[in-house]
Order: C-alpha cells, then sequence, then structure tokens
C-alpha cells in the first residue's frame, strides 16, 4: 500500500536530483496518520504533542503543526526547532530526564504549556528558574507506573527502577510542596511506558494508575489538568500503517467522562511509516560464505539495526535478476555492526540500483550522524503525486568542520 505514495519514477527522480543516501518522506502519508490519531481519539478530543525527538524536521513538523498538533520537546535544541517549525508555545511541552537549568529558563521565557518533570531536584530547578524570572512555573511530574511495556530494553521506561520518573508516593510528596510554592503551578502528571509498545494493555494499566492517582490529589486540595499518556504506540515492522484504535479505547476507557484533559505524545507511529531511506547499491560481494549488498547508506545514516536489531523492510526500486537469495545490506562503516539489513531476500539488484529501507520516517535521520566523517543525508518531501523538494540538502565536507576552531 506504500507504494502508492512512493511510486518508484518518483524516487528515481529524486535520486537523480538530491543524490544518495536520501530519506524521503511523504506529507500525504505523514499528514494520514496524524488523522488517524485524530479520528481514533475524537471522543475524547486529548492535545496531540507530536514527539519531535521522532522526526524534527521542519518540513514535516511544520505539517503537524497546521494541523492543529503541539509539540513534546525534549531539549532546548528541539524547543528552538518546534517554535521555528510553527508550534503554538502553549501546546509545547518539555519532557527529559535531565534538563539544564538554561533549558528551563528557555522554556519558561517561551511560555509553554508545563514542564514534564521527573526528581524533585529537578523540580527545584525549575522553582529556581521561575522565581529568577518573576513567574511561576507550570509543572507537570513525570510518574513511574511500574508497568512493563514489554519492549525492547533500551526503549522500555515504565518499570520502576528504570531512570525516568518517580514513584507515586514521592510525587504526592513533590506534588504538595509544589502546591505551597509561589513559583509553580501544578498542572499536569505524565507516564511514557516505552517506545515500540504493540499492545494497549499496558496503557490501560497506566492510565487507570495515573487517573486514580489524580482523584487522590484532587482530595488532596491539588487539582490537575493534564494527564499525559506519552507516546510509545508500536509500528508493525512491515509496511502497515498502525492503527491507533486500540490505544484510542485504552485511554479513552480510562479517561472518557473524567475531569482531565488528555494528552498524547506520538512520535513514532505517526513519522516512521511516512518514510524511507533511499540508497545506492555500491558493490555485491556475492559467492562467499555470505552474500552482501554494499550500499551508500550506512550506521551513521540508520542506527537503528545496529542498536535496536530493528527490522526495516528493504525492496529495489526495480526487481533484481536470478533467483532469490538471502543478502546482508551493508555500508561503508568500519564495524561489523553497520548493516541496514541482515538475511533480507532479494533478487540479485544491479550495481547503481536503487533500493528503498521502509519505515524510516522515525529515528532515522533524527539519530544519524557524521561517524567517518560521512556528511549526513538529504531529506525531501513528497508533497503531492509527482511533486516533491528538497527540504534539507546533503551536508558537504565543508560543514564536516565548520564548527571547528
Ligand atoms: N514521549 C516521551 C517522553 C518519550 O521519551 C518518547 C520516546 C516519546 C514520547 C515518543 O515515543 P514514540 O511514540 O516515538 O515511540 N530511538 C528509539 C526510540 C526511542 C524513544 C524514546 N522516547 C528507536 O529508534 O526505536
Amino acid at each position: 500500500m506504500l507504494a502508492k505514495y512512493f511510486r518508484p519514477e518518483l524516487l528515481r527522480k529524486i535520486a537523480a536530483r538530491a543524490g544518495t543516501p536520501t530519506y524521503v518522506y511523504s506529507a500525504p502519508l505523514f499528514l494520514r496518520q496524524v488523522r488517524a490519531y485524530k479520528k481514533a481519539f475524537k471522543a475524547l478530543d486529548p492535545l496531540f504533542c507530536y514527539a519531535m525527538k521522532a522526526n524534527s524536521s521542519r518540513g514535516l513538523c511544520a505539517l503537524a503543526a497546521k494541523e492543529g498538533w503541539g509539540a513534546d520537546v525534549v531539549s532546548g535544541g528541539e524547543l528552538y526547532r518546534a517554535l521555528r517549525a510553527g508550534f503554538k508555545a502553549e501546546n509545547i511541552i518539555f519532557s527529559g530526564v535531565g534538563k539544564t537549568p538554561e533549558e528551563l529558563e528557555y522554556a519558561l521565557k517561551a511560555g509553554i504549556l508545563f514542564v514534564n518533570a521527573e526528581s524533585l531536584e529537578e523540580v527545584k530547578a525549575l522553582e529556581a528558574a521561575a522565581a529568577r524570572l518573576k513567574v511561576r512555573a507550570p509543572l507537570s511530574l513525570r510518574i513511574n507506573p511500574d508497568v512493563d511495556p514489554h519492549t525492547h530494553k533500551y526503549i522500555s521506561t515504565g518499570k520502576l527502577g528504570s531512570k525516568f520518573g518517580v514513584s507515586f508516593p514521592e510525587a504526592l510528596e513533590i506534588y504538595l510542596y509544589a502546591a505551597e510554592s509561589r513559583h509553580l503551578r501544578p498542572v499536569g502528571a505524565h507516564f511514557h511506558i516505552g517506545s515500540q509498545v504493540r499492545s494497549a494493555g499496558p496503557y490501560a494499566l497506566a492510565a487507570g494508575r495515573l487517573a486514580a492517582f489524580m482523584l487522590k490529589l484532587a482530595s488532596r486540595g491539588v487539582n490537575l489538568k493534564y494527564a499525559d499518556v506519552g507516546g510509545g504506540w508500536g509500528v508493525e515492522e512491515g509496511r502497515e500503517m498502525p492503527d491507533p484504535a486500540a490505544l484510542a479505547r485504552a485511554v479513552a476507557g480510562v479517561f472518557h467522562g473524567s475531569p482531565f484533559r488528555v494528552i498524547l505524545e506520538p512520535g513514532r507511529s505517526v513519522a516512521a511509516p511516512s518514510g524511507l531511506l533511499l540508497t545506492r547499491t555500491l558493490y555485491r560481494k556475492a559467492g562467499g560464505s555470505k552474500n552482501y549488498l554494499v550500499v551508500d547508506a550506512a550506521m551513521n545514516d540508520l542506527v537503528r539495526p545496529a542498536l535496536y536489531g530493528a527490522k526495516h523492510p528493504v525492496a529495489p526500486l526495480k526487481p533484481g535478476k536470478g533467483p532469490l537469495k538471502t543478502w546482508d545490506i551493508v555500508g561503508p562503516v568500519c564495524e561489523s555492526g553497520d548493516f541496514l539489513a541482515e538475511g533480507a531476500r532479494l533478487r540479485e539488484p544491479g550495481q547503481g540500483d536503487l533500493l528503498a529501507i521502509y519505515s524510516a520516517g522515525a529515528y532515522g535521520f533524527s539519530m544519524s550522524s557524521q561517524y567517518n566523517s560521512r556528511p549526513r543525508a538529504a531529506e525531501a518531501l513528497i508533497t503531492g503525486p509527482g511533486a516533491w523538494r528538497l527540504i534539507r540538502r546533503r551536508e558537504t565536507y565543508k560543514d564536516l568542520v565548520a564548527a571547528e576552531k
């Protein structure tokens, strides 16, 4: 079904003009996902805060902002990019376990909706920043609901013992402290149980615990408005579009009819299916103990296979020759961990043929680096049938050294 959005003729044109490797995103596909969320959650009417870390490219973020979405940012840099992409400050929330005093001041000056703090010391740093600016800081606490999301251990965050959030008993103490402060205004409570979560059960469990806690807080005189249930809804690592309906049922099951306004922070499920990485075959090394396709994209462009063992579907733009064979698709980086796919079943592509690595719109470019002094890839946005534009040029060798003194 993605072929409709990524026509081979158009991808070939993009490769000819922009070179490879290039990330190609589809605006219609991205919007389709944004609207799928709106539709699934219609009854709840939550505030959607797109998780910028998945893909902070202005070209894509601006689409979400125009649809009325806010943003979830995790650094001063993301806040800067969110504002630049057109997200309204009053729809931006700031998450993350270690915000610096400078970042907290930046967020307060910008007038964001609230800060998701993760420890008493961070709450005190926020209070101090607010005192310096003579304002009252809108505060939410990230609470660790002690729920297992059953995902890769690097992206599992909702169990006690992870570095994230505070426990419910600690949160109670902190809210009571904040409610007394002249420079803090408790407005919300938050959890984010992990990423690439494939079932709604853990959300229902965590949301139930959060709602009960918020009611208990209200009985102690602390009335919160926002229930922020984070992001993390997973993508089947095939080519399907993730459907947020099951997530919506789980969250609405708890919060529908409650006095709280729900916030969601989806990243991957919106951005991943909307993008692919376009790469060219450099060399084939077949016939040895393994068949290798050496391509011009590498782990510095897409680190997910190397880091999480992620499987991204790969398909040549034009069918290869001969029988189906098993290939490892590897990049030029000097590490054996530099693979984009292991054991991909393909007919042999020609030298110079183009390959598309799908489901790469999230945590692809945003996690890319210049490792091996490889300039970062270009990014292109398909805007409609046959229409596209470059939204970020390929970096040059000069870019590699631009900040050096
Ligand atoms: N909110 C918070 C507080 C988060 O930490 C994250 C992701 C999200 C929302 C968005 O989660 P999503 O809907 O995108 O799953 N680099 C990893 C994923 C790391 C996710 C970190 N936090 C990967 O490539 O799989």
